[in-house]
């Protein structure tokens, strides 16, 4: 442990699982108080409890207007400020413009848009009386280029993406000292990423077959590690990030650079 963000109190949703839960291990380590929050709370409850006192798993859904109010007012009670705030929970449901149904489009946005809209809406009203704070964004490649079949993942995380520049430009215009940012990642090694291999592998009639195709689009032909992401998320939540806000950053093996 370096202690790069020591002393500050994070709070991270999705933390059940992936790359949510990679970041509560990531900023726990470099000194961070991490709050981890998720729908599942079953899994959330295991890392708090892996991570250990000071670290709490608080279960939120981050459609829940009213759930955002209470799980920030209980951190900035129990920790007395809020420092960073990750936004990590998210889903994805493969299909095109043609196949995807208007319920699984309005899913995406519920979690991925409006759950990120309303996280970050409550941290920077407890960021404020504490003289600033990073968010941090997670956007997708399919932020920055077409995917066909992911019509509505798509729409989703470019909205999430220029969403982050609003709030990065609108914060420094008020002077709150509250940067934030997006990343971009490809198709990095979690349960997200298996579904929709075995998703993917059910057409082509092999989810090892799918997997490698998933491996062959990245330019450094492998998937990405969920440490290669909570990397960027420590150095984001950081002090060292301090003359960056309203950036989107590839982790993508080189996917976007072709
Ligand atoms: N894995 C990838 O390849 C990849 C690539 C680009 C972007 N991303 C993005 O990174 C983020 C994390 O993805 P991951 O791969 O770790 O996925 P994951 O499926 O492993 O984890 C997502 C977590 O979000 C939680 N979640 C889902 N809906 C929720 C809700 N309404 N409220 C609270 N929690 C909820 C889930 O319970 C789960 O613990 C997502 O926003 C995803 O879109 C992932």
């Amino acid at each position: 442990m370096n202690g790069r963000v020591h002393g500050k109190v994070a709070l991270i949703t999705g933390a059940a699982s992936g790359i949510g839960k990679a970041c509560a291990r990531h900023l726990a380590r470099e000194g961070a108080t991490v709050v981890l929050t998720d729908r599942d709370a079953g899994g959330g409850a295991a890392i708090a409890s892996e991570l250990g006192p000071p670290h709490v798993f608080r279960r939120l859904d981050v459609t829940d207007e009213p759930g955002w109010a209470v799980v920030v007012d209980e951190t900035v009670a129990a920790h007395g400020r809020l420092d960073i705030l990750v936004n990590s929970a998210g889903i994805g449901v493969m299909g095109n413009v043609e196949t995807a149904t208007l319920e699984d489009f309005r899913r995406m946005y519920a979690v991925n848009v409006e759950g990120t809209f309303l996280g970050c809406r409550a941290a920077i009203g407890a960021m404020k009386p504490g003289g600033g704070g990073s968010i941090i964004n997670l956007s997708s490649v399919a932020g920055l280029i077409g995917v066909p079949d992911l019509a509505g993942y798509c729409a989703s995380k470019g909205a999430v993406r220029m969403l982050s520049k609003s709030i990065a430009l609108h914060c420094a215009r008020a002077g709150y000292g509250i940067r934030c940012n997006s990343i971009h990642p490809s198709f990095i090694d979690t349960p997200m990423v298996d579904a929709m291999a075995a998703e993917m592998g059910a057409a082509m009639g092999d989810a090892a077959k799918a997997r490698a195709a998933l491996e062959r689009a990245v330019p450094l032909r492998r998937l990405g590690h969920v440490d290669d992401i909570a990397s960027l998320v420590v150095y984001l939540a950081s002090d060292e990030s301090r003359f960056m806000t309203g950036a989107e950053l590839p982790v993508d093996g080189g996917l976007t650079a072709q």
